[in-house]
């Protein structure tokens, strides 16, 4: 069988974009992405598309109508499709047996039930939502249990590793693309069919094949390993600004070592985003189902260290403004969870919002990308507050940095959005209530020029001094 058809059961922020590129790199195949939300395929219609991210909307545009196609008729699509990715969400269970911890995998249930009740050929079946080990033989069962007569199935898991807010660059050009596909010849076919999708634009030597269980459990490694490295430099960050080592330093001269290489070790305010902590808290459920405690314990830690980082950010937040925000007005530059994002899931921004509005402090929020819906719903949510009229009262969001900072006490930025980093610091200054701090959860800014201007800045693993003009108060010259 040659692929012709594809259908993508979800068109969120890896089925759209994935398909988006698909399209535009096989002009010969017509990729038709569905998805349950009529609000969402209206969006993915539209001009304005559902999710920002760089290079996106130029492909969507060049290719929607001609061989990309975004449709809540999953019938058709999935009738017409010689390869099926299943690309919907799978959120860490809120409920019963493994809440807080394992993967829900109802939606993927669902998209299994679907393909079975209508398919009437035969069809690829393409895991792309990162899943728990052996779910393809979950899916195959169901498969299995409800298929049609004479119609059969392969399951592949092709795991997505692109990052948001780089997402079409990921896509264009992928460290490795992998495919796990049953060891039969039925299998291998139908992983040949997925590489000559991919060898379009991917060079056949980036395509790594491998068996399913490998390929499912190398996504959530992948994630664990990088997040792994976020709470090491954390952890370390600590370390810095108890003995006066910095960590940018550290970070440099670590990363230096070819063994280790430079890549995220970027000390933060915590990790934030929709997959390290549902894939990790994954696969620590995982670990324990199979009575690996110790290796359960081990990834853990990753998340606790990420915990850590973020109580011990906002604490020093509330510390260094004399104990107490109550009443005062605090500026979040930032509410994505990185920037070229408007994603707010897990954000750590969410994180210092509820714990200064638990201190009664007074928030004016400002974000490049993120929608002012999104994050009034994000901190009305029942498990960040109890009383959603007074969140509604205490926050305000506004269109720029300069009217979000006007009056306030401190500002804190808390997403590493590049226009942060070249704002008129002095003129903020000027706006804001003295003395004005600054707590630089991203590590973007200027410290020593901010000093100067006369704020009172913080940052992660660096001890700074304070502005000169407040020194000859204090014995000690650190803030
Ligand atoms: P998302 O929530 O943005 O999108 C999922 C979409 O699936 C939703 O629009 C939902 O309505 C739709 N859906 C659910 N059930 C459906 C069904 N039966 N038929 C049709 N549509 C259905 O999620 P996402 O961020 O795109 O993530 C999808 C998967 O990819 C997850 O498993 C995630 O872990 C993984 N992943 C995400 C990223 C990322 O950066 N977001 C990166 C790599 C992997
Ligand atoms: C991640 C993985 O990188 C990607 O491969 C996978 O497919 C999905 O999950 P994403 O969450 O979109 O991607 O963004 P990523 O760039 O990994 O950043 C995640 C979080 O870690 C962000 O909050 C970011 O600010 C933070 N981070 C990243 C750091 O704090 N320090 C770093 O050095 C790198």
């Amino acid at each position: 069988m040659v692929v012709k058809n594809i259908c993508c059961l979800g068109a969120g922020y890896v089925g759209g974009p994935t398909c988006s590129v698909i399209a535009s790199k096989c002009p010969e195949i017509k990729v038709t992405v569905v998805d349950k939300s009529v609000t969402r395929i209206a969006q993915w219609n539209s001009e304005k598309l559902p999710i920002y991210e760089p290079g996106l909307d130029e492909i969507v545009k060049a290719r929607r109508g001609k061989n990309l196609f975004f449709s809540n008729n999953i019938e058709k699509a999935i009738l017409e499709a010689d390869l099926i990715f299943i690309s919907v969400n799978t959120p860490t269970k809120t409920f019963g047996n493994g809440k807080g911890r394992a993967a829900d995998l109802k939606y993927v249930e669902g998209a299994a039930r679907m393909i079975a009740d209508i398919a009437k050929s035969n069809k690829i079946v393409v895991e792309k939502s990162t899943v728990p080990v052996r779910a393809a033989e979950s899916i195959m069962n169901i498969l299995k249990a409800n298929n049609e007569p004479g119609v059969s199935y392969q399951i592949l898991s092709n795991p997505e590793f692109l990052a948001e807010g780089t997402a079409i660059q990921d896509l264009m050009h992928p460290d490795r693309v992998l495919i796990g596909g049953e060891e039969t010849p039925e299998g291998q076919l139908a992983i040949e069919e997925l590489c000559s999708i991919y060898e379009h634009w991917i060079p056949r030597k980036s395509i790594l094949t491998t068996n399913t269980w490998s390929s499912e459990l190398s996504k959530l490694a992948a994630n664990a390993m990088l997040a792994q490295r976020i709470s090491s430099i954390n952890s370390l960050s600590a370390v810095c600004e108890a003995t006066g080592a910095d960590v940018s330093e550290v970070a440099v001269a670590i990363g230096l070592d070819s063994r280790i290489g430079p890549k995220f070790l970027q000390a933060s305010i915590g990790f934030g985003g929709s997959c390290f902590q549902k894939d990790i808290l994954n696969l620590v459920y995982i670990c324990e189902s199979l009575s690996l405690p110790e290796v359960a314990a081990y990834w853990q830690q990753v998340i606790d260290m990420n915990e850590y980082q973020k109580t011990r950010f906002t604490a020093k937040v509330v510390q260094s403004l004399f104990n107490t925000v109550s009443g005062k007005n605090i500026t979040l530059l930032g509410f994505a969870f990185k920037k070229n994002t408007g994603d707010t899931r897990e954000s750590p921004a969410i994180h210092v919002a509820k714990t200064l509005l638990d201190e009664g402090a007074s928030l004016n929020i400002y974000d490049p990308k993120v929608e002012e819906s999104q994050i009034l719903y994000d901190l009305t949510h029942p498990s960040i507050c109890e009383s959603p009229e007074e969140v509604k009262k205490l926050v305000k969001i506004y269109p720029d940095a300069y009217s979000a900072t006007n009056g306030a006490h401190a500002v804190v930025i808390c997403t590493e959005w590049d226009e942060f980093v070249t704002l008129d610091y002095r003129e903020i200054y000027r706006s804001m209530m003295k003395p004005a701090y600054i707590f630089d959860g991203r590590k973007i800014l200027d410290h020593e020029e901010l000093i100067n201007i006369g704020f009172h800045v913080q940052t992660i693993g660096k001890r700074l001094p304070r502005p000169l003009s407040t020194r000859m108060w204090s014995g000690t010259a650190v803030v």
